[in-house]
């Protein structure tokens, strides 16, 4: 082992100007325990394709190497009377079994129902003024249309499409902050996630508003001095709506023998109704569904961290942050559903770019924005299917630690034939840390009295 003495760590300069070889070398000498081994493992994941390499190293600043997710299939899902394979990017063990297994319990029942209920995506241009309201408003309505046509040089591509600036608005925020105003405008970005096009017309918006301003006859000088903090989309969507259902009658729920349909039914809507009221539950069972959904997000090369936000804060709309899904019986028929806001797109950032995201569309059949609105949230649906029937029956655990096994037999090493008769015998028994540790000494001491 190479133990280098570490240096003094002080501010680098101009490093994204560095090659890549000297941004590794100076994090090397700085950073890593074992240099060469570091230095090795970095660039054991670079691609020997050097132009994808090279795209890669493109897609952010001070690219060192590549980061490997798995790449996952769940097949069967029926969808609207389609049947799809879903694409899905994570790295927690049992999420793609658990989307699989809910695909599968659904596709003799009908599979999954959706629709977008509305694709509106929303920014603001953040705005101080000190003055009489009333006079800004009428300036408003005068400068609304000036808005509106010194975007076209940006919005005629997008209206083409079928899509624009649906609409501006002033709004007073007074009440929460002095002098705070906004300009709230609507867009439909198609099948872009948009945010581009969104920013782009609200920093025109932010020009325009304040260049006319100051040339308004019934503002006085400080009126005339519109100050612009900020013109930037709102990744809270909520009018960015999909829906997503399942339903059977209560007769066919019987996944889980122990349980009788009708009380399987009560309990799994018993459950649902803990993560409408404690928020507590609702944030772990709101993270089973955000499984699902990331993992499609990521794999079709979306902005999780947006649909994150968003989701979340529409959980929290009225105060309390609360389950996305609900369930109810209604006569003998079974429902469970879910509304999430899903500011997905199909066109620009990378999804023509990743190599794995254009196949995750392709897979997909190349879906528009609203189709795969509609996938997503399918797959956050089937996620909380899984866990809420585990979370009644069984128990988390169980089927968590099953797909968690070959981590720890990794952690330990072992070899396929270990591997082999590990998960023969954990067939029957539960799988714990300790349990497999144990068990798999046992296993190499068997083994090896064997060859002699
Ligand atoms: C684990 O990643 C997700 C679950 O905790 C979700 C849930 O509790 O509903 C299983």
């Amino acid at each position: 082992m190479v133990w280098m003495k570490k240096m003094t760590v002080n501010p680098v300069e101009k490093f994204s100007k560095l090659a890549k070889d000297e941004k590794i070398a100076w994090l090397a000498m700085h950073y890593f325990k074992d240099s060469r081994q570091g230095i090795q493992l970095l660039q054991t994941y670079w691609n020997n394709d050097e132009k994808l390499q090279k795209l890669h190293d493109e897609f952010i600043e001070n690219t060192l190497s590549n980061f490997y997710m798995p790449f996952g299939i769940a097949p069967n899902f029926l969808i609207n009377n389609h049947l799809y394979a879903v694409p899905m990017v994570i790295e927690e063990s049992s999420v793609v079994a658990a989307a699989a297994r809910s695909a599968k319990f659904w596709l003799p029942r009908g599979g999954f129902k959706a629709e977008v209920l509305s694709m509106v995506k929303n920014g603001q241009v953040h705005f101080m003024y000190h003055g009489d309201a009333e006079k800004l408003f009428q300036f408003f309505e005068q400068v609304k249309p000036k808005l509106i046509s010194d975007v076209e040089p940006l919005t005629q591509k997008m209206k083409k499409r079928g899509g624009g600036v649906l609409d501006v608005v002033l709004v007073d925020k007074t009440s929460d902050l002095e002098d705070y105003f906004q300009l709230s405008a609507t867009f439909d970005t198609c099948d872009a996630m948009g945010a581009n096009f969104i920013n782009s017309c609200l920093e025109q918006f932010a020009k325009t508003f304040r260049e006319s301003a100051r040339s308004f006859d019934l503002f006085t000088e400080a009126e005339r001095d519109v100050q612009i903090v900020m013109s930037i989309l709102s990744n809270y969507a909520p009018e960015c709506l999909v829906r997503a259902e399942v339903s059977c009658p209560v007769s066919a729920l019987n996944e889980e023998e122990a349980l009788l349909p009708q009380e399987y039914a009560r309990k799994f809507l018993r459950a649902v109704r803990i993560a409408e009221v404690a928020p507590n539950r609702a944030v772990t069972h709101n993270k089973g569904i955000m499984n699902g959904v990331d993992a499609l997000v990521l794999a079709t090369g979306n902005d999780f961290r947006a649909i994150e936000a968003c989701v979340h804060a529409f959980a929290a709309r009225d105060g309390h942050y609360k389950s996305l899904t609900h369930a109810a019986i209604e006569g003998e028929i079974f429902r469970f559903w879910i509304e999430i806001p899903l500011a997905l797109g199909t066109v620009g950032g990378l999804t023509q770019l990743h190599p794995l995201v254009k196949l995750a569309h392709e897979i997909l059949g190349n879906p528009s924005a609203e189709k795969l609105m509609e996938l997503a949230a399918v797959a956050g649906l089937a996620q909380n299917f899984a866990a809420i029937n585990a979370l009644i029956t069984s128990g988390i655990q169980k089927g968590h630690m099953k797909m968690h096994l070959l981590n720890i037999l990794n952690q330990f090493n072992a070899n396929e034939a270990e591997k082999g008769q590990m998960i023969d015998y954990f067939k029957n028994h539960t799988v714990t840390f300790a349990a497999v540790e144990e068990q798999l000494a046992q296993v190499r001491v068997t083994n090896i009295l064997k060859i002699n």
